[in-house]
């Protein structure tokens, strides 16, 4: 079943040369997505030779090679997780019935949303970050950058695989629209709102690795328990990539910390004085904290939702700890969900617990974006700093969901519109806040060196040097 073919022009481990027409058709999409790559990827970077890991099998040791390649000609390829003998549905309405491996008639159009809602995601987040090599502080941290782009297609791999062999001649149609949709267009934008905002700094990228990807994890999780069963191997094998794109993340943030901590050890925590020493000011960094998170928040949806409750239901979406749980029905329990009550202040109000099943993803995020605090917070501590970042209450600055209606402070206050506007540019990024971290921006190319604002990395990759070339330029 899992012989990797990786000769075959898609390295796959689904023994795609056994059907024809799946492989034809994929076969078929491949060089529009190279086309989409090149057009929408990483920008001025297409020949270079960047030093890569390419996912080559799915065991746990040794599952992907590094080596130098040009990233059009990167092997995007299709790997599940091995297969769990008679496996069965965990949790919903099916429990304990034999997982699915066809799409279920009744759960056609709703498992089809779900993937191409985590489809779209995928390409998305390339194009938000295709401008960013041309400012890269490091040459480590362009090829980093490039790492998670290029996994990112992969992951568009992964799920237009599902829509291929799974939605007949309307997971085709899909296939092609994930190539036409672009982030931040007015036409035709990507599905989620978060995919649409431009990252145009380094701060906003390490942000972005750290809180949205770390949406990405607990979505990936949670859909690893489907009883689809291909869904659930996907979803599992994807997430020992996603592990690296948070790790950029929180290590670019930590080495931020880092710099910023070393020179108000020696300047003060004036920000004015600390931006003539070319860092970013704590407050700036807390800013751009205040926006990924609770932009990243609103990625889980309606803290009462019916589709939720139907996703559990069919056992197509499970809990992200589903096997931890004691009752995998879940149709007797109930969620306390704070609501702002008509009196203006907050009520604890019972929902059903099916209903409250994005809250109950959001509380295991919530949770791991706490542990991620923790540890920036050791790096200030480590420096001798007295300083600590905090998340925001989820009820702040969101724009979906049930706080959205209304506006609350960092600590959950609930708060009048006026109060917000009045003291926002304390609480998230200024235009000028924005443009100092712009002006930032200036790209070091040179093996070893570093740009201004960023310490250099404990370590570097696959156990080469910081100092080594990670991406060289085309030969003249
Ligand atoms: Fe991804
Ligand atoms: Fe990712």
């Amino acid at each position: 079943m899992s012989n990797v073919d990786l000769s075959a022009k898609i390295p796959n481990n689904v023994d795609l040369n056994a059907d024809k027409r799946l492989q034809r058709a994929l076969e078929e999409w491949q060089p529009k997505f190279v086309d989409w790559w090149r057009s929408m990827g990483p920008e001025g970077f297409q020949t270079h030779d960047v030093y890569l890991r390419t996912a080559v099998n799915v065991g746990r040791e040794g599952w992907a090679n590094f080596g130098y390649v040009k990233m059009p000609d990167y092997r995007w390829g299709i790997f599940l997780e091995e297969p769990e003998q008679d496996r069965k549905v965990g949790f919903g309405d099916h429990l304990g019935k034999p997982a699915w491996q066809q799409v279920p008639g009744e759960y056609r159009n709703m498992l089809r949303r779900i993937i191409v809602t985590q489809a779209d995601t995928e390409p998305a987040s390339v194009e938000q970050q295709r401008l960013l090599g041309q400012t890269c502080p490091s040459v480590y941290d362009l090829r980093n950058l490039f790492q998670v782009n290029v996994e990112e297609g992969r992951h568009l791999w992964a799920m237009v695989y599902l829509l291929q062999t799974y939605f007949g001649r309307d997971g085709r149609e899909e296939a092609e629209d994930l190539l036409r949709r672009r982030s931040g267009n007015a036409d035709n934008p990507r599905i989620l709102g978060t995919f649409n905002e431009p990252i145009k700094d380094w701060l906003s990228f390490f942000m972005f690795t750290t809180f949205t990807d770390r949406d990405g994890k607990f979505q990936l999780l949670a859909l690893s328990q489907s009883g689809f069963d291909p869904l659930a191997r996907t979803c599992r094998f994807m997430l020992t990539e996603e592990a690296h794109h948070m790790f950029v993340g929180e290590t670019g943030v930590g080495r931020a910390l880092q710099r910023t901590a070393e020179t108000m050890n020696k300047v003060g925590t004036d920000p004015a004085i600390l931006r003539a020493h070319h860092v970013i000011d704590l407050p700036t960094i807390q800013k751009y904290l205040n926006h990924w998170y609770t932009s990243s928040l609103d990625l889980f949806g309606g803290e009462r939702s019916s589709n939720a409750a139907d996703f559990f239901a069919s056992g197509m979406k499970g809990r992200y700890n589903e096997e931890k749980q004691d009752d995998h029905v879940a149709l007797a329990g109930e969620y306390d969900l704070s609501v702002r009550g008509a009196d203006g202040r907050m009520h604890v109000e019972k929902v059903p617990l099916r209903n409250a099943m994005n809250e109950v993803l959001r509380d295991g995020y919530v949770g791991d974006c706490e542990f991620v605090c923790q540890r920036w917070n050791r790096v200030l501590e480590k420096a001798g700093r007295a300083e600590r970042l905090e998340l925001p209450s989820r009820r702040f600055r969101r724009a979906q969901g049930i706080y959205a209606d209304g506006c609350y402070d960092p600590t959950g206050n609930p708060i009048s519109s006026e109060e917000f506007e009045a003291r926002k540019a304390a609480w998230l990024p200024s235009k000028e806040d924005l443009a100092y971290v712009q002006s930032l921006m200036h790209p070091v190319t040179e093996a070893g060196k570093i740009a201004s604002w960023i310490s250099p990395p404990a370590k570097g990759i696959d156990d080469h040097p910081f100092e080594w070339e990670y991406v060289r330029p085309p030969h003249a």
